[in-house]
């Protein structure tokens, strides 16, 4: 096909080699060869001149990049399952879809989350610093002791795809008992071989459980609901962990309780204005902080960009999205 009558469709980072062959192939692609994040210009203009923009978490699409309308895009289709980085309602007024790449990065993320609670754990991190920066005097029985995870309780707050695989890998793998808040009981063919057990208040949850971790999406609802409040009730010898999204939780009020022996440790892998992380969280020993590696497989990477092309392919054929978000 000629590269004139073929939609055109811009993708604002570098994608894997396999994923930015397929869309050279099927679309006149704008690749970003030097992987620079666009600006709110950029982006802008990106929506005038392509039929379809691909955006990703680094790329902030607020009421005022997408503008009134119209423009040429008529899609956005997310590389990402998380979507609060587009105002969805302004894409809508503007005539465009959103689309995202669900369930493809479930397992990578639930890996990486399990990841974060060992790592929290056992001391993972300060054992790395203390050996890298040649501090480490030799194995001693009272060395940089931890937690172990098995028999104790983990807490989840959201109970959807991602959750429910490190529930899996909790309790098949580490003996752990599961305990989850959520919106609604999830469906007994889920929550029994699990034997999970809902908990319909936060607060309760937090309260009873040895580790937490978050899985509800980000945006205005979930914004700080871990705050100050919520993290003082959480048990000293608790571990947080958060692969959901950054604003999920109230890092000052993180920091000083990690600080204060508030709980016992934490495991980030997201953060509210990323790259920054917030200095208080930078200068303790007991957080482990990833830069945003939830989904970082090769294998996840083809699979979410795949996912986006088939997003994109029935767009252009006139088909129903598949993972239409709005
Ligand atoms: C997601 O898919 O939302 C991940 O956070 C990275 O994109």
């Amino acid at each position: 096909m000629a590269s004139a009558s073929r939609p055109r469709v811009l993708v604002t980072r570098r994608l894997p080699e396999e994923v930015e062959r397929q869309l050279a192939l099927r679309y006149d692609a704008t690749l970003n060869h030097d992987d620079l994040a666009l600006d709110a210009d950029a982006l802008s203009r990106a929506l005038d001149t392509h039929d379809a923009v691909c955006p990703t978490v680094s790329d902030h699409l607020p009421a005022e990049v997408i503008g009134a309308g119209p423009r040429r895009a008529r899609l956005l289709a997310n590389f990402g399952v998380g979507f609060n980085h587009i105002d969805l309602a302004a894409a809508q007024a503007a005539g465009m879809a959103v689309s995202n790449t669900p369930g493809v990065l479930t397992d990578a993320t639930a890996d990486l989350a399990m990841t974060l609670l060992l790592m929290a754990a056992r001391r993972a991190g300060e054992g790395e610093r203390e050996l890298r920066s040649g501090r480490w005097t030799g194995w001693r029985p009272t060395h940089l002791l931890g937690r172990e995870l098995t028999g104790r309780t983990l807490g989840l707050v959201g109970f959807g795809r991602i959750a429910q695989a490190v529930a899996t890998r909790a309790h098949h793998g580490f003996g752990m008992k599961i305990a989850y808040y959520g919106r609604r009981p999830a469906d007994p063919a889920v929550a029994g071989p699990l034997g999970a057990q809902f908990v319909p208040d936060l607060r309760t949850l937090l309260a009873e459980t040895d580790f937490v971790s978050l899985h509800v999406p980000g945006g205005t609802a979930t914004r700080h609901l871990i705050d100050a409040a919520a993290i003082a009730v959480m048990r000293p010898h608790a571990v947080l962990v958060n692969t959901a999204r950054g604003d999920v939780v109230d890092n000052d009020a993180l920091a000083r309780a990690l600080a204060a022996g508030g709980i016992a440790a934490a495991g980030l892998d997201v953060y509210p204005d990323e790259p920054a992380v917030p200095a208080a969280l930078l200068a303790l020993e007991n957080v482990v902080l990833l830069p945003h590696l939830g989904s970082a497989t090769q294998e996840t990477r083809v699979a979410m960009g795949l996912r986006m092309l088939a997003n994109l392919d029935a767009f252009f054929a006139g088909a129903a999205l598949p993972d239409r978000v709005a």
